[in-house]
């Protein structure tokens, strides 16, 4: 009797132990709450704060955006404004948050306005534009259209539009590369 108790009791832990597995695998494999369908990530702009970078995800990728404080924007050249998201007064800078020299993460020093690759020590600036070898070119920037202060990742509009006419994108042939 004794042993079919401790049975059962075993076999409860058993089974909660097994259902806690799978919620956190079926955790793992849900998209991120920004995710509304395959192929497009949408992030609400006006919830982001001044120089604190964000970090999402599209198609596998980490998306950086960063809204820029008004004091990186006075002191910025029109190379790197040409690459912002102007959504009323706010200036935002959106990227493919990857190394553009063999694809590490870099990270962001919110007191230098940089990013910084720990792989090779490349830099950006806040308009994630490399300002330190070995980086070769400016992260890249993935198509979006905005919509109010709804950005939407993985839809070509306007905004996006010019700035590929402008080849500001990160790389002309942004398109194969993504
Ligand atoms: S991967 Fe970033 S510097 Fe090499």
């Amino acid at each position: 009797m004794k042993q079919d108790r401790r049975g059962f009791i075993l076999g409860a832990f058993t089974g909660i132990g097994a259902a806690g597995v799978l919620y956190a695998m079926k955790r793992t494999w849900d998209p991120l709450p920004s995710v509304q369908h395959a192929g497009v990530t949408t992030i609400e702009l006006s919830d982001i704060k001044e120089n604190e970078l964000m970090i999402y995800k599209w198609r596998g990728k980490p998306i950086f955006v960063l809204k820029k404080t008004p004091d990186i924007v006075a002191k910025q050249s029109a190379n790197d404004l040409a690459r912002d998201i102007i959504v009323g007064e706010d200036h935002y800078i959106l990227c493919i948050g990857l190394c553009t020299h063999l694809g590490c993460i870099p990270a962001y020093r919110e007191s230098q306005h940089i990013f910084l690759c720990a792989c090779h020590g490349a830099e950006y600036d806040a308009s994630a534009i490399n300002i330190k070898a070995p980086a070769p070119f400016p992260m890249l920037i993935p198509p979006f259209e905005v919509k109010g202060t709804h950005l939407t990742i993985g839809k070509e509009g306007t905004a996006y539009a010019k700035m590929k006419k402008a080849e500001v994108l990160g790389l002309k042939i942004l398109d194969s590369t993504i």
